[in-house]
């Protein structure tokens, strides 16, 4: 057995031990339910753990991960994990968390075929399109690198307010509130890009939907 592989199965004894020190009933408790605040649609790369950088403890957010932290409209898995999270666990806010670095959007930037995952970063390229006449106007490629990363969560952050689910819970007067947010991996500082859909007034027309 790897010496890392060893290592986390040690880490988990230790770290149950720990959480029973302080609260003994702290896995009982757990185990009755959850009721998340918070949905977190963030990247895959392991650089960026959800709980861990905004000090959540198990129980307070529901998270969904991929590469480059994408809201697909048509990606079963993500539609799954939104309307639980929004009809079932009624959370009240959705961070969708890009990060500066991120491989994904950098891949998106240039012309290399990787393999299935081309067909993912399509959607990261769409957003470039979209922007196109910015992005190119920057000159310094790492400003560029670091624009497209907030453009694109941006687009992830407007891509959730159209959908259904979202657009029905506000119908209904649920409290939903959907951030942008951009962490910074060489500072460990998480960014406010200041895009908080509180309803879908601020969508383009043509995605509004009426119930
Ligand atoms: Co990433």
């Amino acid at each position: 057995m790897s010496d890392f592989y060893k290592k986390i199965l040690d880490n988990n004894k230790k770290w149950v031990e720990d959480k029973l020190k302080i609260n003994p009933n702290f896995f009982e408790g757990l185990s009755k339910g959850q009721n998340p605040p918070l949905l977190w649609i963030g990247c895959s790369d392991s650089r960026v753990p959800a709980n861990e950088i905004i000090g959540a403890a198990p129980g307070e957010v529901f998270v969904h991960r991929n590469i480059a932290n994408m809201v697909v409209h048509s990606d079963m898995n993500m539609l799954s994990v939104l309307d639980y999270a929004v009809n079932a666990l009624k959370v009240k806010h959705i961070i969708v968390c890009g990060h500066y670095g991120c491989g994904g959007v950098k891949a998106a930037m240039g012309n290399s075929s990787i393999g299935v995952i081309d067909n993912w970063i399509r959607h990261i390229k769409d957003v470039y399109r979209f922007h196109q006449n910015e992005l190119d106007a920057i000159q310094n490629e790492e400003d560029r690198f670091n624009k497209f990363v907030e453009l694109n969560v941006k687009e992830q952050v407007y891509d959730l307010a159209k959908t259904s689910i979202v657009q029905a819970a506000w119908r209904s007067g649920q409290e939903l509130t959907i951030h942008g947010w951009v962490y910074g991996l060489n500072s460990g500082y998480v960014t406010d890009l200041g895009v908080n859909f509180k309803s879908n007034d601020e969508l383009d027309e043509v995605y509004q939907l009426k119930f």
